[in-house]
């Protein structure tokens, strides 16, 4: 019994979802608001946890040796915060690079971006 009132559950679970399907320019809506979500998330990490050394815009040579990071791409960065935090690269920034999971490192990184010049 308690099987079938699954089964039922789960038919109207997608019957409605078949019901819900929208037009293809809320897709596009739903990934720019995606974007401007995962960029405010970034610039909240950005600057709790990384503006100290790399500068608010991220324009500073943290410790007088990293490069400015401002200038890196995405990808780059991501790379390099992976690298740090799985200690393939040892420096005095790395605590605070390896608190991040994979989606904070996409989301600091895209934040990043937008501190170009
Ligand atoms: C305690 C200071 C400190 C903090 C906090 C810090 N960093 Fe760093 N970071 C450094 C230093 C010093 C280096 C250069 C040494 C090295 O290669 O790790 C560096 C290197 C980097 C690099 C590689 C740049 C290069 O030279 O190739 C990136 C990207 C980076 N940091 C991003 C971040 C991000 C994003 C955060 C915040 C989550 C952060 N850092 C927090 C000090 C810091």
């Amino acid at each position: 019994m308690k099987r079938m009132i699954l089964l039922a559950g789960a038919i109207s679970a997608v019957a409605f979802a078949h019901a819900d399907v929208t037009p293809t320019a809320s897709t596009s809506t739903a990934a720019s608001t995606t974007d401007a979500a995962m960029i405010a998330e970034g610039q909240q990490i950005f600057e709790n946890n990384c503006a100290t050394c790399h500068g608010r815009h991220a324009d500073k040579k943290a410790f007088g040796r990293s490069a400015i990071i401002n200038q890196l791409d995405q990808e780059t960065i991501v790379k390099a915060l992976q690298m740090r935090k799985a200690g393939l690269i040892q420096g005095p920034g790395n605590p605070a690079k390896s608190r991040l999971n994979d989606e904070q490192m996409q989301a600091v990184a895209a934040y990043i971006q937008t501190l170009k010049k």
